[in-house]
This record gives C-alpha cells, structure tokens and sequence, in this order.
C-alpha cells in the first residue's frame, strides 16, 4: 500500500508523463474489422493513462509477450469456433507455449487450431492437462515461476466476440483468456463477451471504462481523465442532422470491398456453370468454375469468401418504398457529424463513413449493406421512431421492447427489410439516415471444389441453392443471399471474392497415409479438391506411394447424389479405394446415415487410422460431424479394447495430426 501511494503521489506530480511510460498492449483478432475498431477505441482510452499500442495479433511479436505489463486482447470468432485468420499464429504461439511448459512438446508434431473441433477440443484438454501439471508442481520443489508461469508478470483482460447463432460462442476469446490466466497471467478482470446478436457494443461500451479504471488502480495511476478518456464511447444517436450524402465520385468495388471487408478482394470471371442434379430434382446443387489469375493461391481444403449482390427486386422494392428525395443511382458518401474533444470544447466535423465506399444508393444496397437478415430491436426502435402512423408506431415500440413478442415475430415470417416496410407502411426513412443503421452485408464462405495441381488457374465452388418459405412454409419464398446470386450469375460475369487458407483441413504432407473423408450433401466439396490433387499427383510421380483413399458420402436419394460419374472414375483410376453412398430418404431402403455405413467398416477403418497411421476428414453440418465423431470414437475404442482414457487421447491425437 505503501508503496502504492507512492507511485501515485509520483505519478500525479508529473502528471501522465511518468505514468505514460507503462505499456498497455492492445492485440485484435478481427475478421470483419469489428475488433480491430473496437481495439482501436481501447488504445484511445488507454492512451490518457498508459503507452498504448494496438496489432493485429499476426503483428505481434511474441517473444516480447513474457515482458508485458498489461495486455488487452480484443478476439473475434470465426464460425463455428476458430480464430479470425490473423489470429490463427498467435493461437498457435499460445498453445506452444503451454505445451512448453508442461514439457509436452517432445515428440509432438504442432497442432493447428484453425479446425474449430480441433480448437475446441485441444483448448478443453489443455486445461485439463494444464489443473493436472499443477497439482504435480506443487507436490515438489519449484520455483516460482514453475508455479505461476511463464506470464507471471503480465496482467491481462480480454473481451470476446461472437455470434451466438453459431455453437462455441466466443470459444477464441475463452481459449485466449484460458491460456493467459494458465499460463500465469494475472487477470484483470473476468472474460468479457459481445455477443453480435444482441447488445455488442452496449458490452464492449461497459466493459472499456471498467478495464480502464482497473488498470489505473492496479498500476496506481491517476485516472482524472476518466470522463475524457471514455469520451470516445460515446456515440451520439444518429439523427437526420447527424448524417448526409454528399455527392461524390464512386470508388472502384474492388478496392471499395477490400477496405469494407479488411481483405484483399479479387475481381474473377464466372467461367462455367452446371447444376449437378438431374433434371427430375426440384433442388439445385451448381458446380461453379471460376476463373483466378495472380495473386490468389490456394490449396485444397481452403475457403472462398464470396462477396455476394442482394436480389435486385428486394434492392428496386426498398428504394421505390423510400421515396428518394434524390437520384438513387447518382455517387454519394455517406458522411456522419463527429464531435472531437479539443482544448478548447468540442468540436463537430463532418467525417466520412468508416467502411462505405462511395457509390450509389442502389450499390449500397446491393453490395454493402444487410437487408434479408430481420432487424434487430433497436432497428425497430428506429422504425418505430420513423412510423407517422400510430399503430404502426405503437406495434414497433412493442416488438422492440418485449423480446418473447419479438422472437415470435422474427421466427415466424423472418422478415426481410422490404417485408418489415410492407407491414409497417408509414415508416419511410431518410435514406441516409437508414444506409447509417444498417449493418454490412457479411461474406459467404464455401470450400474450394479444385486443385490448382488439376486447375491452376480457377477455382471451383459446390453450392446447394437455398430457398424455403416462411411461416410455416405457407408464407413468401426467401432466398439465400449469396447461393442465389451465385444462380442468377451468368458465364462471362464478374464476381469478387478472397481465398481464406484453412490450415488444418489440408492434405497430410506424407502422399502415403489413408485418408478417409465423410462428407455427405454439399460436404463432399473440399474432397473433391482432395481427389482430385491426387489424381494429379499420381500423373507426376507414379501409382505407387499412395494411401488409400475413402469417401463416404450421404444423400436423401439416389438421384441427389453428386459427382457420381467423376467419383466412378476416380475409383476406376485408382484414386478414391472406395465410395460409400448413404441414403436416408430413398423409397426402397431402409434410412441410412454415413455413420451407418462407417459401423459396417468398422474394422477397416481402425486400421487404416491407429495401425497405418491415416488421417480421417469431416465437412458437413455440426450435428452430423458430431454423431460421426461419436460414432468414430466407439469404433476405436471397441475395435481396439480401449478405456475411456485412451481413446480420447488417441482422438485428440487425431485432432492434432500435421
Ligand atoms: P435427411 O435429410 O434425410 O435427414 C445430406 O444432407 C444428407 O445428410 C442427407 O441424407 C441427410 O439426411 C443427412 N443427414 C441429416 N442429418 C444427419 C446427421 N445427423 N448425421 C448424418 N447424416 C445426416
């Protein structure tokens, strides 16, 4: 306490000149952006009290990590549970390290966390491992630093976001905040999340100034420049005075989705076109071929983020609702009156859009902005905000205040924004104002269907057409965003797109190991990528060193299934060993899943994976990967007479095969 006081009474002496030379480290994970902008607020803050500084998590040099004094780590979560891109190295880094430190490291290959389930997994097993190792320590003589780790020195907090639509919410900000505190960190305070569904930036908001405060008290230092610290939370409410078009010139797409998106964005011709399904099918599942020239690689097992239009009848509805008071197709920048704090009072300047290009109304809509998904409460408290008519206003007000009312509304006729604006006629925003309340329209991802070994210059895309109807199937056909886009897109046109790698959810590097592959639906996309690199490598190098080669694949009927001639090729070629087909809708036999036919297999499957060293790949929906990692795990423990213990060892060695 002492010598607390001390250090504060210095501190205030010198003013932020001496406290300013404590380094508060910011790190991001960002997929989107949304963290990196969240990270950045958080260096704003922080710099009234600390030395702050804010990377991307793929900037940061690890070996400084032991050295810090405070970290902040802002995370996003990518799909099902894995880290943003550029944080896949530092989840790597972290799980290295503690593997390290448990003297874990001999003899194992490194694991690559970007598989979700490998995620996951690997981050419960560490902490298991982690509670294990302590105990042991303390039983001896150790130091200190055997007891508290390698990270003793470094307090940390970190806030996580996710979606919780999606399972594993948060799960990289918790692997982060984990491996921190096991590894010795001092938290700060509890893991924090945003969750992007509801009330993100209401957490994110909450959580800033509370860490601020915290670490201004843990390191004594004064924090007199609270208010105007945070200051920078605060987000005035967007109003028709706040917010305006400028007329501008319009901004290339490609740059203009590159920046929207934090990617590198390419612009690529649709070359080919097909639907896989007969003609007697009322589905549509397209094989889609494009053409790629420099600057994007890829390997099989990687992912395409495809930057999708919305339907332009949805867009031509919205705009002729609106009644634009100006021309919806002329340029224009979105710009918003941004109070800065100065010396002498606020000051208010009209700044541009953070990630809007410049473009017409109608692009906007088009390409940038989410209309199909149905609106949050607080976009209804707009609307209802909007509404001249009373009723309208009073049924908005209420179904954005009162969540049960809410959530049956949204699960019933999951409404898209003209659907909202036909219901609630009277609400006829600003556009303007409407374009700043808008959230961004996402990438879709899907797996890469090709090998550059077979075709260096495309890539292929298998993509099962969505469309289902509301209310209970009674109500208006919608349609998936970027499935019918990618329908309505004909040969010769443009699309954009990025390669996202998928380390772990490539080939093995020996040509040797079996591999088995469960994909059934469009699951089969990434194996078709795998066949067809080998079938390209067996033309180099010779029959030979192969491994066998499994593919099972599952459909409702046989006219569904997909790639039949190809995958009979392969197996004529001596790529694939063997094809299995599972059908669960299928008149004439009984309901079979893939992991009904993996039973049969049982035997040869076991060995495949525990004798000759194989490598075993899943692509799919979760509920199907989980039964088939289930059904996986009763196969080896039976076939080889296994205790519980082993054989989830032998899973997450599984999982964390190179
Ligand atoms: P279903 O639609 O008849 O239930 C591709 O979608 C195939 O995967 C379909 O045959 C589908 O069957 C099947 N499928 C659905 N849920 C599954 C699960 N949990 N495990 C395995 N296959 C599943």
């Amino acid at each position: 306490k002492q010598i607390a006081r001390a250090v504060k009474f210095t501190s205030k002496l010198f003013g932020n000149a001496l406290s300013k030379r404590i380094k508060a480290t910011i790190l991001y994970a960002t997929e989107t952006g949304k963290s990196e902008m969240y990270a950045k607020k958080l260096a704003e803050i922080f710099s009234h009290a600390f030395h702050s500084q804010v990377l991307a998590m793929d900037e940061y040099d690890t070996s400084k990590i032991e050295h810090e004094a405070l970290l902040l780590v802002v995370a996003s979560t990518f799909g099902n549970g894995d880290p943003p891109e550029n944080g896949q190295s530092f989840a790597q880094f972290l799980y290295t390290m503690k593997m390290d430190e448990n003297g874990m490291t001999n003899g194992h290959t490194s694991t690559n966390l970007a598989s979700s389930a490998s995620f996951i997994k690997a981050n419960s097993q560490i902490d298991h491992v982690a509670s294990l190792e302590r105990t042991d320590s303390f039983r001896g003589s150790v130091t200190d630093a055997d007891i508290f780790g390698p990270l003793s020195n470094v307090r940390f907090a970190v806030f996580g976001l996710g979606s919780s639509a999606y399972p594993n919410f948060c799960a990289f900000g918790s692997y982060v905040d984990n491996l921190l505190g096991e590894l010795g960190g001092e938290r700060l305070m509890k893991l924090t999340t945003g969750d992007e569904m509801c009330c993100q930036e209401g957490a994110f908001k909450k959580w800033a100034p509370e860490v601020f405060k915290l670490a201004c008290d843990t390191f004594c230092l004064d924090d007199e420049t609270f208010l105007e610290a945070t200051s920078v939370l605060q987000s005035e409410a967007i109003t028709a005075a706040s917010v305006r078009f400028v007329e501008s010139t319009p901004d290339d797409v490609d740059k203009a989705l590159s920046h929207c998106h934090n990617k590198k964005v390419y612009k690529c011709p649709l070359i080919g076109k097909r639907n896989l399904h007969g003609k007697g099918s009322a589905r549509a599942t397209l094989l889609l071929e494009i053409g790629i020239s420099g600057g994007i690689e890829y390997e099989p097992g990687d992912h395409v983020g495809v930057l999708a239009c919305n339907k332009k009848e949805l867009v031509e509805g919205i705009i002729s609702h609106l009644d634009c008071p100006t021309d919806p197709d002329k340029p224009v920048q979105l710009q918003n009156l941004k109070a800065t704090h100065t010396p002498d009072g606020i000051v208010r300047n009209w700044t541009p859009h953070e990630k809007l290009p410049k473009c017409s109304l109608r692009t906007l809509l088009l390409r940038f902005l989410d209309i199909t998904t149905p609106p949050t409460p607080n976009l209804l408290q707009f609307f209802s905000s909007c509404a001249t008519d009373e009723a309208e206003q009073k049924r908005l007000n209420h179904l954005a205040t009162d969540s049960a009312a809410y959530e049956d509304w949204r699960h019933w006729t999951f409404p898209n924004l003209l659907e909202v604006f036909e219901e609630f006629p009277s609400v006829k925003p600003l556009p303007a104002l409407l374009v700043a309340q808008l959230t961004p329209l996402q990438p879709r991802y899907y797996s890469i269907s090709s090998s550059p070994a077979l075709y260096a210059n495309q890539i292929h895309l298998t993509v099962a057409v969505v469309k289902y109807r509301t209310q209970g199937g009674n109500g208006p056909v919608h349609y998936g965003v970027a499935s019918n886009y990618l329908y309505d897109l004909t040969i010769g046109e443009d699309l954009y797109l990025y390669v996202r790698s998928a380390p772990n959810f490539h080939l093995p590097k020996s040509e040797a190991c079996p591999i088995i592959m469960v994909g059934p639906g469009t699951g089969i996309a990434p194996f078709r990528g795998f066949w067809q690199h080998r079938l390209a490598q067996r033309s180099l190098n010779g029959p030979g060193k192969f491994g066998k080669m499994a593919l099972f694949f599952g459909c409702q009927q046989g006219i569904l299934d997909l790639y039949r001639e190809e995958k009979t090729s392969m197996v004529k070629e001596g790529v694939l060993s063997k094809v299995y087909l599972a059908l669960s809708r299928e008149p004439s036999i009984p309901k079979t899943y893939v992991q009904d036919l993996m039973k049969l297999e049982a035997k040869s499957i076991y060995v495949q994976l525990v004798n000759e060293g194989g490598h075993f790949f899943v692509c799919g929906d979760c509920t199907m990967a989980e039964h088939v990692f289930k059904t996986l795990r009763n196969i080896i423990q039976e076939q080889g007479s296994m205790e519980d213990p082993e054989v989830d060892s032998f899973m997450l060695k599984l999982r964390n095969k190179d």
